[in-house]
């Protein structure tokens, strides 16, 4: 248990250091690159707080394989304890100024999720769990929404970007949830989005082609705060990042067979 007190206060600490990288160049001049399609986008932001955590944790967890996003880490196998990180979640919201965007760090021991960090540095709004010991927002308790009917629930998702090239691009789940709940987001940070789940705020939220760094954290805080967070299929892959659909519990079956009636159309 120390040491999880002991991962938990560095990752807190990480998680505001890279937060303030980022509250300090939101809407100043930074350089934009594209990487995998012409709309994603990386920052120098998103390199400089990546640069920041890894260094750090080279520096006071030299033992621990680390997987980041923008590829400095030491994805070392048989390492006991790996940090997962993605380094800034929103990076178009970011390069464009809208202020969604978040810090995300998940911390697996022995290769299951033993803790999440996400930070949202413009609302100044810290979110963590323990495995095991419950989730909570700047050090207060939060639960998911009881929210059982679909048709009043507030949903959000997201688009991969190969979605100019693919026709797995989301777009029949998104019309059908759209068509069934109260209302549809699309915000531009997984992470929050997982958070908000977590936090009531929202009700379901599901997304397609993530990475693992998209939902390390994001995923274990709403199975903490008594979420349920499967892959498409209700199965336990969503991990990869692959699938995702996250729920307050009560609305989860309605979600997947809705979004299971979509794609078969
Ligand atoms: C993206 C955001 C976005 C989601 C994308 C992710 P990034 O992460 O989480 O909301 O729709 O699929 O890739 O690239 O800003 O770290
Ligand atoms: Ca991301
Ligand atoms: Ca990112």
């Amino acid at each position: 248990m120390a040491e999880r007190d002991a991962l938990l206060a560095l990752a807190l600490r990480l998680a505001r250091e890279a937060g303030a990288i980022q509250r300090s160049r939101y809407e100043s001049a930074f350089a934009i690159e594209t990487k995998s399609q012409p709309v994603d986008l990386v920052t120098e932001v998103d390199h400089a707080c990546e640069a920041h955590l890894v260094e750090a944790l080279a520096r006071e967890r030299p033992h621990d394989a680390v997987l980041a996003e923008e590829g400095r880490g030491r994805d070392e196998s048989g390492a006991a304890i790996r940090w997962v990180i993605d380094p800034l979640d929103g990076t178009t919201n970011f390069a464009h100024g809208y202020p969604r965007f978040a810090v995300s760090l998940g911390v697996e021991q022995d290769g299951e999720p033993a803790l999440g960090v996400v930070y949202d540095p413009l609302l100044d709004e810290l979110y963590h769990a323990v495995a095991g010991g419950g989730a909570f927002r700047n050090g207060r308790a939060i639960r998911v929404s009881r929210e059982a009917r679909f048709e009043r629930a507030l949903l959000a998702t997201g688009f991969a970007y190969d979605k100019a090239v693919s026709d797995d691009d989301n777009l029949a789940e998104f019309r059908a949830a759209l068509k069934n709940a109260r209302e549809l987001r699309r915000d531009g940070s997984a992470a929050l989005d997982l958070c908000y789940v977590a936090s009531g705020r929202l009700d379901g939220y599901w997304e397609h082609k993530l990475k693992r760094w998209d939902v390390a954290a994001g995923g274990l805080i709403v199975r903490e705060a008594g979420g349920r967070v499967t892959d498409r299929a209700g199965g336990e892959s969503w991990r990869s990042g692959h699938a995702v659909v996250a729920t307050n519990g009560a609305i989860h079956e309605a979600l997947l067979s809705l979004l299971a009636g979509a794609r078969a159309r």
